[in-house]
């Protein structure tokens, strides 16, 4: 069974399928680290984020991996290449230049194929932008998670906070986070958009427990 978990960034996603996934037994796959790992290799190489075909030669060619500790639903490491980028991968760099890495076509292609493997693989949470439109359009159970933009900033600055990595400027952040929906709503190649059949969540009232309660009914709901 594929729960699939779509929004902005800073909605919340991520520690929401992380919990979603346990309260279920299921595992979680953070689509938006794939396209991260991507953007890492390509300024690391010195590849141009415009150049559309060598983009697409490392989503073709680089290793994605997930590494689990027994028992996690959540991966506890990413490696790209058998190199650790679980860091790496969250700084405002990376923020920047993902965007323009996830727009690319032949990016997308390679890194949905990957997906469906993983996600067919078992049951899974799975979070991104085009879950329920794209990656898992037959996903048993949809959610469309969103929050105001303040509110999303206000969490990414905490979040940020408590990592240690990227700014902590709510006006900074806030302005990142407008930019980025912008890009990610606008591109031609899978914009982020609510499926049809998704569920609308929107989290800026409710408290994270009240957000997984309302998932795992509908995810429970959809079992039987
Ligand atoms: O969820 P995130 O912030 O880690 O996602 C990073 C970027 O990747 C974001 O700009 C949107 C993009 N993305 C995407 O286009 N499709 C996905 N399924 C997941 C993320």
């Amino acid at each position: 069974m594929i729960v699939a978990i779509d929004g902005p960034s800073g909605a919340g996603k991520s520690t929401v399928s992380k919990l979603v996934a346990k309260e279920l037994g299921f595992s979680c796959l953070d689509t938006g680290a794939m396209y991260r790992c991507i953007a890492w290799k390509a300024l690391r190489e010195g590849v141009s984020l415009e150049d559309a075909e060598a983009l697409g030669a490392i989503a073709r060619t680089c290793r994605i991996s997930f590494v689990h500790g027994e028992g996690e639903v959540d991966a506890r490491a990413v490696l790209v290449d058998g190199c650790d980028v679980t860091d790496a991968i969250r700084t405002a760099e990376i923020d920047r230049a993902v965007s323009k890495v996830s727009a690319v076509p032949a990016v997308r292609t390679s890194l949905v194929e990957q997906q469906r493997v993983i996600g067919r693989a078992g049951n899974y949470v799975v979070e991104g932008r085009d879950i329920g439109t794209v990656v898992f359009a037959d996903a048993e159970a949809k959610v469309f998670l969103t929050a105001s933009d303040e509110e999303r900033a206000r969490r990414r600055v905490a979040q940020n906070a408590a990592r240690g990595i990227g700014s902590t400027d709510f006006d900074t952040v806030l302005a990142d986070i407008v930019a980025r929906d912008e890009r990610d709503s606008a591109r031609a190649a899978s914009p982020l958009v609510a499926a049809d059949d998704a569920v609308l969540v929107d989290s800026t009232d409710l408290s994270q427990d009240e957000v997984v309660a309302r998932i795992c009914g509908l995810a429970r709901e959809r079992m039987r």
